[in-house]
């Protein structure tokens, strides 16, 4: 599978089944598994953020032992936490999880938020921690992305994107019946098959899939992402906003609808907003400007009621949930 995200949504739905298929027969029996408990999975998440699995299974066992809730973890003394962290490192974490028992046991009546955008409220959760939690114990369809999800996505594309991009692929392949599932089944794919080297190919549920079958070549690997600034029209009249179509000939998103890009924006106009955008391994800031429509634009006004339905480029669709639009 080449990477556009247009064929990988067309092959997404038979690779989820292979991938959840392995994973149904060949995931590690470990502990963390066997449990629905947010408590217990955002333990293991933050457990395994700086340590490998095999390191933290025992710990993982002695710790709930001593701390089985997150009631008697909010109540203990930061020194009994400390103690029995003792032996992973990272010490910070512990600190961490401690603040956010005492928040969850405080603020949230001992509930876990049981969203991503929720979980991040919570001290020591950022993007990987919350999506993992929140799709491994409430199905909320998050996509993560770790290094072994990273490196999967890049050898299944044999485009070597970092940072933004990542999370987007990530998302496009996501099972959203399954996501707690897939999302390990992504990580235990890189942990044991995808592996950074000689990664075990021909066992691989996903080897028809994959573009590179084998290492991504160093020089590859090294490739930086592109930056890029881009200009984009919001005009907004009573209750419309002015998009234009893409031609049905583009090879990219052809027929799809989007803001109006601005080529040579020459100071006439304002900035509200700026969003980031990363498509393959180019990073755009995209500048979202008010102002005069230029004439060789043309365009076409939609009633905002109208957009949910629309066909919308990514970037169109963010912008205007940015604006409140949509
Ligand atoms: N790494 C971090 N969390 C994981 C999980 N739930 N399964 C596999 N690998 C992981």
């Amino acid at each position: 599978m080449t990477f556009s995200p247009k064929v990988w949504l067309e092959q997404a739905p038979p690779f989820r089944r292979r991938l959840l298929a392995w994973y149904d027969l060949h995931k590690r029996d470990l502990p963390w598994r066997e449990t629905q408990d947010p408590y217990r999975i955002w333990l293991s998440e933050i457990m395994l953020q700086q340590t490998r699995v095999a390191a933290v299974i025992g710990h993982y066992q002695r710790f709930l032992q001593r701390f089985p809730t997150v009631e008697k973890l909010a109540s203990a003394r930061e020194a009994s936490v400390l103690a029995a962290w003792s032996g992973l490192g990272y010490y910070r974490r512990a600190r961490m999880l401690h603040a956010a028992a005492k928040k969850v046991g405080k603020e949230y009546g001992g509930k876990f938020p049981r969203t991503a955008a929720g979980l991040r409220e919570l001290p020591g959760i950022g993007r990987y921690t919350s999506a993992a939690i929140a799709s491994i114990a409430f199905g909320e369809p998050a996509a993560v992305v770790d290094g072994n999800v990273e490196r999967v996505v890049q050898r299944l594309s044999g485009v070597p994107m970092v940072g933004e991009s990542v999370w987007q692929a990530a998302e496009t392949l996501l099972d959203s019946k399954c996501p707690g599932d897939f999302n390990q089944a992504m990580m235990e794919l890189g942990a044991t098959i995808c592996t950074p080297r000689q990664p075990a190919c021909l066992m691989c549920p996903v080897a028809d899939f994959c573009v590179t079958r084998g290492e991504l070549p160093l020089a590859e690997k090294a490739k930086r992402q592109h930056k890029r600034v881009v200009h984009y029209l919001l005009h907004r009249e009573d209750d419309s906003v002015l998009l234009v179509q893409r031609g049905k000939e583009e090879s990219l998103m052809p027929g799809m609808w989007e803001l109006p890009e601005i080529q040579n924006p020459n100071g006439v106009h304002e900035e509200l907003f700026t969003v980031r955008h990363s498509i393959t391994v180019t990073d755009y800031r995209v500048r979202v400007l008010r102002g005069p429509v230029p004439e060789e634009i043309g365009g076409q006004r939609v009633a905002a009621v109208r957009l949910a339905k629309l066909p919308l480029t990514g970037l169109s669709r963010k912008i205007l949930r940015k604006a409140e639009i949509l």
